[in-house]
Order: structure tokens, then sequence, then C-alpha cells
């Protein structure tokens, strides 16, 4: 298969409504910070004749399947294998000012959970890697079998949301005495294990929420994110939009407080007037965080979990971000 048949992307009309006033402005630039497998870009590419496209991957595989389905735009896109926050750096090299446009479509591609022997699904017995870069230090088993039951148990209930995660935690470091673990069959079934009976009926599958802690401390998805939002915001043009997608409430809950700051005068509430320069330099587009409609989760349930929240740069970059 290739890419576009294998790939569904999430809220497609809505994320290029959101970036079009932006996109369509003469010689606009447009950043895919998580390229995939194009899907996204290829819409803005296709919709917006003249945009730029500059598409950052941090797994390989996803540069080469995204570069062959937008070989037909070949002239108009530069990719680049970059972990996100390196964003600052990729302009300035590519001698690019300023952005139009972002988008950030966060967590694992359908191509990465597709290939069962990177590890990521948790429904398919396969090596426990889940690295997105495979030339990155660590893998998911390097953490099951070094760290010590605490720091397991700190990623399961802060990454995962994981409830049981100390009694996960501490059977993983007992059963690591007898065989390291190598492979994600034995975890999904120690998980099931762990927790009591009662649990194991309600909240979809019990190994989720530790696979996806164990994804994202593989990844550092979280410091990451942290830290590339305010350089996003910070490289968009005058009136250019942010577009970010999240897939659970850690990466929702950093993408609101990123928004937040250039939404809200930097001045104290009693002084009567906003000195110029110190007005809100961000405008939400989305009320809140915005849902898939349930006729697309029917035909992709992988855009079940998405939410959705957008801003435009409104005021000069000055004193901020
Ligand atoms: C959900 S997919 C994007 C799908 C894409 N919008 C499409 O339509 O094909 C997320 C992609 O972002 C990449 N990614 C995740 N975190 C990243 C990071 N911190 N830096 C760069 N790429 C990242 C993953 O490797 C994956 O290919």
């Amino acid at each position: 298969m290739d890419a576009a048949e294998r790939h569904v992307p999430v809220m497609l009309e809505r994320v290029v409504a959101l970036l079009a006033p932006a996109l369509a402005r003469p010689g606009a630039v447009v950043v895919d910070a998580t390229l995939g497998l194009g899907g996204h870009s290829e819409a803005f590419l296709r919709q917006f004749p003249e945009v730029r496209l500059i598409g950052l991957d941090r797994d390989p595989a996803a540069l080469r399947l995204a570069g062959d389905r937008l070989a037909p735009y070949a002239e108009r896109i530069t990719l680049v294998h970059a972990v996100y926050d390196e964003l600052p750096r990729v302009l300035e090299d590519l001698d690019v000012p300023a952005i139009d446009g972002i988008l950030f479509d966060l967590g694992v591609s359908s191509m990465q959970l597709d290939e069962a022997d990177r590890g990521f699904a948790y429904a398919q017995d396969a090596p426990l890697d889940m690295r997105m870069d495979p030339t990155g230090p660590t893998t998911a088993a390097d953490i099951l079998n070094t760290y010590s039951a605490a720091d397991l148990a700190r990623i399961l209930f802060q990454y995962g949301e994981e409830k049981f995660a100390r009694r996960i935690a501490d059977r993983i470091v007992r059963e690591r005495e007898t065989e390291p673990f190598t492979n994600s069959a034995r975890l999904s079934e120690l998980v099931r294990n762990a927790i009591p009976q009662a649990a194991r009926r309600t909240g979809g599958h019990p190994a989720k929420r530790t696979f996806q802690a164990l994804r994202i401390e593989v990844n550092g998805e979280l410091d990451v994110l942290r830290r590339a939002l305010p350089a996003a915001l910070g490289s968009l043009a005058l009136h250019g939009r942010i577009v970010v997608m999240s897939y659970h409430s850690l990466e929702d809950r950093i993408t609101k407080q990123a928004f937040a700051p250039g939404t809200k005068s930097d001045v104290p509430d009693d002084l009567p007037v906003i000195p110029a320069g110190h007005e809100p330099y961000l405008k939400l587009l989305t009320r809140g965080a915005e849902r898939p409609t349930e006729e697309e989760v029917a035909v992709n349930p992988r855009a079940a979990s998405a939410r959705v929240r957008a801003a435009e740069r409104i005021r000069e970059k000055g004193l901020v971000a």
C-alpha cells in the first residue's frame, strides 16, 4: 500500500479551514511539524497552489513515504528529519524568518501503529521498541528492565493516568528478575493480571494506558511539546495561524497552557489602559477543544480521541514569545 491508501488524515477539512486565511496569502510558508504520511500536507499543497511547505518528522520512514506521496509538489516542499522542538534551527538553516501557518498532528502515525515490529501496538506481540526515531537511545524494553519501581510507577501514573500504576510497576520489577522484558505480549498479560478483576471490564484494553505511558517516556513527547509550542508561536508572522491536534488530555492541556499567556495582556488587571506593545498577541480560533464529528469517527476510528485547538497571531513579534 502507498501512503495515500493506508492513511486517512484526521479532521482534514477543519484543519484546512482553520489555516486557510493564512495559507492563501501570497508567498505563504506552512510548516507541517508532524509530516507523518503527508496527508494534511498534500491537502495544503493541492488547495493552495502557491504555498511552500516545510515538513518535519523524527521518523525517517515517515519522511520517505511522505516524500513519495508529495513528489508531484517537489518544487514547493522541503522535508527535514528533525524533532519539532528544533523548528527555530530548521527555519534559520532555511533562511525563513517567519511562517504563516503550522500544524501539529501529535502522536503516532497509522503507519507506526500498523508496523507491528516497531512495538507501538499493544494488541500485537512485537519487540518492545516504541522509538519514533529508530536511532534514538532508549527503547521501551530498556525502560522496563532498568527503571526503579518508583520511576516506573511515576511514568505510568503521569503519562498513562493509570490508577494501578504502583501495582503494575511492582510486578514489572518482580518479573524482570526472572527474565528481562523483550516483547509486548508479556507486558500486556502482566498488566491484565496486575489490575483488579472489576477494573478489567471498563476503560478499553487494560494495557492501553501503560503502552501510552511508555511511548511518551521513550520519545520524551511531553517535554518536547512544551518546548516546541512557544517556539512555534514565536515563529508565526502577523496573522499567522497555528493548529494543534491532540490525542489525549495531557497533550491537550499543554496546548491550552501554551496558548493562554498570549491571549491576555501582560500588564496588571488594575491598569486603566494597556500600553502599546502589551496587548494580547494571540486570538483563539476554536472555542475550547473541537472534536471530530460522529460521522468522521464512524469512518475513521483513529479520529475518536482527537481534539483541535487553533490560534492566530494578532500582534507583531516584539517583546513576547
Ligand atoms: C499522527 S502522525 C501525523 C499524520 C499526518 N498529519 C498525516 O496526515 O499523514 C504524527 C507524526 O509525527 C511524528 N512525530 C511525533 N512526534 C514528533 C516530534 N516530536 N518531532 C517530529 N516528529 C514527530 C511521528 O513520527 C508521526 O510520523
